[in-house]
């Protein structure tokens, strides 16, 4: 697998989650994965074991030198490509919310590095390709690198995992990441006279698949398509959609050590807990026990639908709901976010930045998990919230829709503040009948969304590849 993150290592969102956990369920169904990252500045090479030296990438004329370390004690092999000139930043993918400008220089040596280590160290049938970071790797396996032996024969997978992200450079990008120019087409790397990577995958790879159904039925269509839906239709007999699991050895309230008290399905007792901690956590009044208390956790972003929450915010804390919200991201919403807790101490808390343990705290503290996102591939904490008998409430779209229905918690379809109000104050209502709600929380709880059924899907969807079908 070639991807840009994986937890523990290197995670911004959900991607690293899939990386960390993904892995270690197709080794349960007998396939043999390796994954490859970038080595980040965050990453401490100590104890890693230096796998090659000084292999030389050549991206026209340009020499870049990468070596590539194996990380210790991991439960699949994990090769980090060092290249520090490269990736020993501070951010992955840029600073303050600017993009690096190299990173088409970046992640065209990373997707050179990753073939580098199929040659030299893991032998590979599959590349399994994540995102437009890796999108290079099968546009390069069908041009530069078509005739070479030691990849005859091998396939390519990619995986989308969101479509707002393309990796979009302008057209001189072709000539410095040296890719031929016979890929800039229409039906390859090009979009609109700019250079996409990620069309590298949706263009050169042998199958697509996306991290729910309906996600891969919605960017067929020009409201959810970015404007590649046309080249996804013109690939829709190999596009398909796998949906995301749950690590549940990270995510459940039975074994957590990050949650103040643990609970289960059968004794709900130390949510109570859970909740009057993550109320004092986050200053709110203790009036808040016998009231709904919603949780958010989220990259704030144009997707997680930061806009319609901020219109009916004041509605929402007039009815004495209350609101925790964990999140960073782009600074139109942040500043949405700093408004609403401004406008409404007493009812509605924020903590701006990325913590994990925190947001395990609101899993198990809230009542109510909001995910009112405009678009959402999968979406992996609605799933988490189920398992910690947190309500969730979600807009109908993508795997969101695929993972809740009205059993287990709340919908609402159109991207409006009234509609997102109608269904908190759904959920609300049925919060101030207890026996309801427990059955509900209940029902939520009791769901299983492993990794086993998506390991099973890819698994297949390997087989299908190697055995030429
Ligand atoms: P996305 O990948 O679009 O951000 P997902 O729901 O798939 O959405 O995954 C988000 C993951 O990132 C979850 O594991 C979530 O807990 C985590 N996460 C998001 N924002 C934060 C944050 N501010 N602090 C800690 N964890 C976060
Ligand atoms: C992306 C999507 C999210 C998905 C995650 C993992 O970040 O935004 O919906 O769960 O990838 O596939």
């Amino acid at each position: 697998m070639v991807s840009s993150e994986a937890a523990p290592l290197a995670k911004t969102g959900g991607l690293a989650d899939v990386i960390g956990a993904l892995p270690i369920a197709l080794g349960e169904t007998g396939d043999e994965v390796a994954v490859v990252i970038p080595r980040y500045g965050s990453i401490d090479l100590k104890g890693a074991r230096r796998a090659y030296d000084q292999i030389p990438i050549y991206l026209g004329p340009a020499r870049h030198v990468v070596a590539i370390y194996q990380a210790a004690s991991t439960p699949f092999p994990l090769y980090l490509v060092d290249c520090p000139p490269l990736f020993d930043r501070k951010g992955f993918y840029g600073e303050s919310g600017v993009d690096y400008p190299d990173n088409h220089i970046r992640f065209a040596v990373f997707a050179r590095a990753a073939l580098a280590v199929a040659r030299l160290l893991y032998r590979t049938e599959i590349f399994h390709c994540h995102d437009w970071q890796a999108g290079l790797v099968p546009a390069l396996l069908r041009s530069s690198f078509s005739t070479d032996p030691t990849f005859l024969g091998s396939k390519t997978v990619f995986t989308i995992h969101n479509l707002g992200y393309q990796g979009l450079f302008p057209r001189s990008a072709l000539a410095e990441a040296g890719l031929e120019p016979a890929v800039f087409r229409p039906d390859g790397l090009e979009f609109f006279g700019r250079v996409s990577y990620i069309k590298g995958g949706i263009s050169f790879a042998d199958a697509l698949t996306t991290v729910s159904p309906t996600y891969a039925r919605e960017i067929q269509t020009p409201e959810y398509g970015f404007g590649l839906d046309g080249a996804l239709r013109a690939r829709t007999g190999v596009l398909t959609g796998i949906l995301n699991g749950a690590d549940y050895n990270e995510w459940d309230p039975r074994n957590d050590p990050l949650i103040a008290a643990p609970f289960s399905a059968d004794d709900l007792s130390g949510k109570e807990a859970c909740k009057r901690a993550l109320l004092a956590e986050f200053g709110l009044p203790e009036a808040a026990l016998d009231r709904p208390l919603i949780g958010i956790v989220s990259r704030f972003t144009r997707q997680k639908g930061a806009d319609i929450l901020a219109e009916v915010a004041a509605e929402i804390a007039a009815e004495d709901i209350y609101i925790a919200a964990l999140g960073s991201g782009e600074a139109e919403y942040e500043t949405f976010f700093q408004q609403m807790a401004a406008d409404h101490p007493d009812r509605i808390a924020l903590r701006m930045g990325y913590d994990d343990g925190l947001a395990h705290r609101i899993e198990a503290g809230a009542d109510i998990f909001l995910m009112p996102s405009r678009y959402e591939p999968c979406g992996l904490n609605q799933i988490y919230s189920l398992r910690y008998g947190t309500v969730p409430v979600v807009r109908a779209t993508g795997g969101l829709d695929d993972t809740i229905d009205e059993s287990t918690g709340f919908k609402f379809a159109e991207y409006s503040g009234q509609a997102l109000l109608g269904a908190v104050r759904a959920a609300a209502q049925a919060f101030s009948n207890p026996a309801l709600w427990r059955r509900m929380m209940r029902r939520g709880m009791q769901k299983d969304f492993s990794w086993k059924a998506s390991a099973a899907g890819y698994s297949a969807l390997y087989q299908q590849l190697a055995s030429g079908a």
